[in-house]
């Protein structure tokens, strides 16, 4: 059935890998798309990366993280669940191009939308280099399907408990220092992203990001999702969420992303209240 959880998997603490019935969005799928989804009539409009998308199943794959109100209930769905509606593929796709050596970095659940890209960037015949991090080892998410796709995979974490300790711009500089490097595509938590920007740029190479910016629509009418690169509005919706790394303006961004914690915090603890208080009675 259209929209309906096909399986679910648990990769790791609140994060959850949903494969879904959408043959009309698997079919026009690109790497870059992601979809809005809503799980019932009074739901919240949510966006998730296309972390994958197989036409000929007509299925796509959406990895989600817990952290608010409406990731947990997602994160409660059961396989023969469906979602209200699905809408995409929405956004501008991620340009792939042929012959370059191009560093991928992944910052926790940023491996998500990374995997799509890099395997697109595999199929043209790119060199890829990939950098895996997160804060420990449980934490960490797609090291199979990443290594598949890059030459070389450095998997980081911050209290050393996998691969080599510490963040992903450790090895990011030590690659840039000692190989010559086309392009570097960077995703996960902002200040990952603006630290990976911070280096490249003194090396002066080309990096891509994708921007988590709120969204409500998600088509460009509501001006929620508005980014300023290079100093000019844009529409994360539309115009991204890839952009040019080194014209992010980081600072509005991080101001922008905090309008609504003190609500959007309130709402998850009521959320995880009503669970407890569920669970005494159960018990
Ligand atoms: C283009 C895009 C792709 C994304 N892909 C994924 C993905 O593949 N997997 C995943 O787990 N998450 C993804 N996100 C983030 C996801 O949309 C938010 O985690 C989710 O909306 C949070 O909702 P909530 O009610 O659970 O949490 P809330 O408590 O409402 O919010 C927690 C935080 O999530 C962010 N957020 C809240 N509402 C929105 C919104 N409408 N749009 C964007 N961010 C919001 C804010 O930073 C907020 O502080 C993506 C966001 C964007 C913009
Ligand atoms: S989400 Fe409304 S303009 Fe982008």
């Amino acid at each position: 059935m259209k929209n309906e959880v096909i399986t679910k998997e648990s990769l790791a603490p609140k994060i959850v890998k949903l494969i879904i019935s959408a043959p009309e969005i698997a079919a026009k799928a690109e790497p870059g798309h992601f979809v809005v989804v809503r799980l019932d009539e009074t739901a919240e409009r949510i966006p998730l990366t296309l972390a994958d998308f197989e036409p000929n199943q007509g299925t796509i794959t959406l990895i989600i993280q817990e952290i608010g109100q409406s990731t947990a209930k997602i994160n409660q769905m059961k396989v023969g669940d469906s979602f209200l509606d699905i809408l995409g593929p929405l956004g501008t796709p991620y340009p792939v191009q042929g012959s370059k050596r191009v560093v991928g970095i992944a910052g926790g659940l940023g491996a998500a939308p990374l995997y799509p890209k890099l395997k697109a960037l595999k199929k043209k015949g790119n060199e890829i280099i990939t950098i895996l991090g997160a804060l420990r080892q449980d934490l960490l998410i797609y090291e199979a399907e990443l290594r598949a796709v890059s030459e070389q995979l450095i998997i980081t974490t911050d209290d050393g408990s996998y691969g080599q300790q510490g963040l992903v711009t450790k090895p990011l500089e030590e690659i840039l220092k000692t190989k010559q490097v086309d392009e570097v595509l960077a995703i996960g938590p902002l200040p990952m992203m603006e630290a990976c920007c911070q280096i490249t740029k003194q090396f002066g190479i080309k990096t891509l990001v994708s921007l988590n910016a709120v969204m409500v629509d998600g088509t460009g009418m509501c001006g929620g999702c508005r980014v300023k690169i290079n100093g000019e509005n844009k529409f994360c919706c539309v115009d991204g969420p890839t952009f040019d790394g080194l014209a992010v303006d980081f600072n509005e961004l991080r101001h922008r992303q905090r309008y609504y914690q003190a609500e959007e915090r309130a709402a998850y603890q009521t959320e995880q209240g009503a669970k407890e208080s569920c669970r005494c009675r159960v018990n």
